[in-house]
């Protein structure tokens, strides 16, 4: 697959925030704006408890519902989990792995890789997330730890299937802090990680699996990342709280260029 037959995708995690019906009333505000940007996939992630009701709005329109998290079984004696049964038919995508899941939650890559199989499997499509420490940075071990990563939590997936398969590169350092990688710092990551994916998936598979940078990005930086060969678009946090969030997506086609409706 040609780089330039990668649908761009925009995602918003907006963690935490949002009941249902803030997050009704959000995602009504931002509509009429977000379905004018056609070529680039965007999907709204809103906390679980919300996802009924940000769904009844975005009934009818190319806008996309992703979740924050699941786990892997189906059913059971698990309480306080979400299963991959009540999310399927209601969203299309699931962010797994998020940095803070796995400093908060203590997902590990083997968690991760079960709850994205078990994603693969009922047909929703996950959004895995990597991305290194300050201190690894600093210390030389970015590589290290992407790699790791890489091969823990991106493993066992169907190869024909890759292309509903997301990679978020979301260095923890750049999360909320206002401090976003440079461009070339995301380049560099995110070559690494298709480099990664070749060995394990082979070049033509690798090739449809997109990948997407997150860490403070904003209106002012987000068309500078999607200029990246190897970056497809973002996973923003903070900015997709605010109508700018739009903005995001079209300064993403933009740089992308437009691609047709998928
Ligand atoms: P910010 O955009 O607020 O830095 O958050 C990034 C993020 O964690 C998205 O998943």
């Amino acid at each position: 697959m040609k780089v330039s037959e990668r649908m761009p995708i925009v995602a918003g995690n907006w963690k935490m925030n949002l009941g249902p019906t803030e997050a009704r009333d959000f995602a009504a505000s931002l509509l009429s704006d977000l379905v004018t940007v056609r070529g680039v996939e965007i999907v709204l992630c809103p906390p679980a408890i919300s996802l009924p009701a940000v769904s009844a709005v975005l009934s009818g329109t190319n806008i996309k519902l992703g979740a924050q998290n699941m786990f892997d079984a189906e059913r059971g004696a698990f309480t306080g989990e979400i299963s991959p049964l009540m999310l399927h038919g209601l969203c299309e995508y699931v962010i797994l792995g998020h940095s803070e899941r796995r400093t908060y939650f203590g997902e590990t890559d083997d968690i991760v890789n079960r709850k994205a199989l078990a994603a693969f499997e009922h047909n929703i499509r996950p959004i895995v997330c990597v991305g290194e420490h300050l201190e690894d940075r600093d210390a030389n071990r970015t590589e290290r730890v992407i790699t790791s990563q890489v091969y823990g939590s991106l493993k066992g997936f169907p190869a024909h299937r890759l292309n509903e398969l997301v990679v978020a590169y979301e260095p923890i350092w750049a999360i909320g802090t206002g401090r976003a990688a440079t461009p070339q710092d995301a380049a560099d990551v995110a070559a690494l990680i298709r480099a990664l994916l070749v060995e394990l998936y082979g070049a033509v598979e690798a090739a449809t699996i997109r990948v997407q940078y997150g860490g403070s990005v904003t209106t002012a930086n987000a068309g500078s990342f999607a200029a990246i060969e190897d970056i497809d678009g973002s996973l923003v946090g903070g900015a997709s709280l605010k109508p700018d969030f739009a903005e995001i997506a079209r300064q993403t086609l933009k740089a992308k260029g437009a691609r047709g409706a998928r």
